[in-house]
């Protein structure tokens, strides 16, 4: 078997890249190593770009996009008894999207049925082999051995994947930060706290209520890095919650059953470079942000309008496109870290932070509410990068 493209990994970003390479007429073959079932029932990021907005618009998956997400103006940061809120339309001129990444995943899988795109799941023991040369890659399924030529490999496999390991070891440098707590989230079908986002500052630790739509919200708590969900009834979480956010929203908070809850660590994580010969990362396989900013899946959104771009320019001759998508993505990635990691310092408590260190955050935020600057800044890193 050949092909132009081989992609590794078939969440937002393998499935994206393989689209916008369709469109532009390159053949593409899609290996994702766990069933559609799986991947579709994961629950992850909600906040796009508008950046990313119109990438899922040019890729012919912004209908449901348009009709069923909520275009957010604004979001609200507040520390104890206080919030404020900084508008993102005064401020940038822009939005931001809210539209869960399962639904976009879903999105995607319908058009490349429609299309008829080679998408192959529960591929085994996906191996890539001589991707500085004419790169192949082997993997397994229903007991039998497959191979396939390409021109490229994308490797779209999450953090976890194989593709960034096929990097030697001293080819590639590895940046990396693991923040002392983590985030437990829980998904409600009660309706959302606020009609917008809050991030809460609190002693206790940080709190987010987010939401998936008017009917579904989402919540997050800060917990230590070793807490696990079992010991978070729901009637914990909605109490814990409660005490963190700024007390108007505490008041109007409507509980329900969680049906879903789970804690993800926050880290922050690059590899560097994000090519190796034939072989590109994108997404979550090249790096972690934490999810502070909302930044992950956009990031992920970027780096495959990028290298669509870059290759479907190297289809058309410019063979020396490419040369230019690691820097490129990297500027980007490496400024949606210093985003992140700077709203987690700001709102979260780290072990051993002293009393004094909460005043500072609290002082922070009190001159981000007074400062014309500061919310512009703020605003327009929020709704999108190096723009
Ligand atoms: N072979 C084939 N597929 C693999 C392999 C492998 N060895 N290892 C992992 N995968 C698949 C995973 O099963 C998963 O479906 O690669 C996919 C990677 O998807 P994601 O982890 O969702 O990563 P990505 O597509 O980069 O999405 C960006 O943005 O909001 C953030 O972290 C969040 O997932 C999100 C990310
Ligand atoms: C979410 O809704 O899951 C969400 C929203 C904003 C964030 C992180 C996660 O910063």
């Amino acid at each position: 078997m050949k092909t132009q493209v081989v992609v590794i990994g078939g969440g937002p970003a393998g499935l994206l890249l393989a689209r916008l390479l369709m469109q532009n007429g390159i053949a593409t073959v899609l290996l994702e190593r766990r069933s559609r079932a799986h991947v579709l029932s994961r629950i992850r990021a909600g906040v796009l770009e508008w950046g990313s907005v119109e990438t899922l618009r040019r890729a012919g998956v912004g209908t449901r996009m348009d009709g069923e997400g909520e275009i957010h103006h604004g979001v609200a940061l507040g520390h104890t008894n206080h919030q404020f809120r900084i508008d993102f339309a005064e401020r940038a001129g822009r939005a931001v999207m809210v539209y869960g990444q399962t639904e976009i995943t879903k999105d995607l899988y319908t058009a490349h049925d429609a299309a008829g795109s080679t998408i192959i799941d529960n591929a085994e023991d996906v191996t890539l082999h001589d991707v500085t040369g004419r790169p192949r890659v082997t993997w397994h399924k229903d007991g039998r051995s497959h191979e396939i030529e390409a021109d490229f490999v994308a490797g779209c496999d999450g953090f976890h994947g194989v593709s960034r390991q096929t990097i030697p070891a001293d080819a590639r440098t590895e940046y990396e930060r693991v923040f002392p707590f983590g985030w437990l989230g829980i998904l409600s079908e009660t309706p959302p706290v606020s009609h917008e986002l809050i991030y809460s500052n609190h002693a206790r630790g940080f709190a987010l209520a987010s939401m998936r739509n008017p009917h579904l919200s989402r919540y997050y708590v800060q917990v230590p890095a070793d807490d696990t969900v079992e010991g978070w009834s729901d009637e914990r979480f909605w109490d814990e919650l409660r005490r963190r956010l700024p007390h108007d929203a505490a008041e109007a908070i409507v509980t329900g059953p969680s049906i879903e809850k789970s804690i993800a660590l926050l880290r922050s994580f690059v590899c560097e470079p994000m090519r190796w010969g034939n072989l590109f990362l994108a997404g979550d396989a090249a790096h972690i942000v934490p999810p502070t900013g909302a930044k992950g899946l956009n990031l992920a959104i970027g780096d495959v309008a990028l290298l669509a771009e870059l290759m479907s320019a190297h289809f058309a001759g410019d063979t020396a496109a490419l040369a230019t998508y690691s820097d490129r993505a990297l500027e980007r990635v490496w400024a949606a870290i210093r985003f992140s990691v700077s709203l987690t310092g700001l709102l979260h408590r780290f072990p051993g932070q002293s009393a004094f260190e909460q005043r500072l955050q609290e002082a922070e935020l009190a001159q981000i509410e007074r400062s014309d600057s500061a919310q512009t800044t703020f605003a327009r890193n929020y709704t999108g990068l190096l723009t």
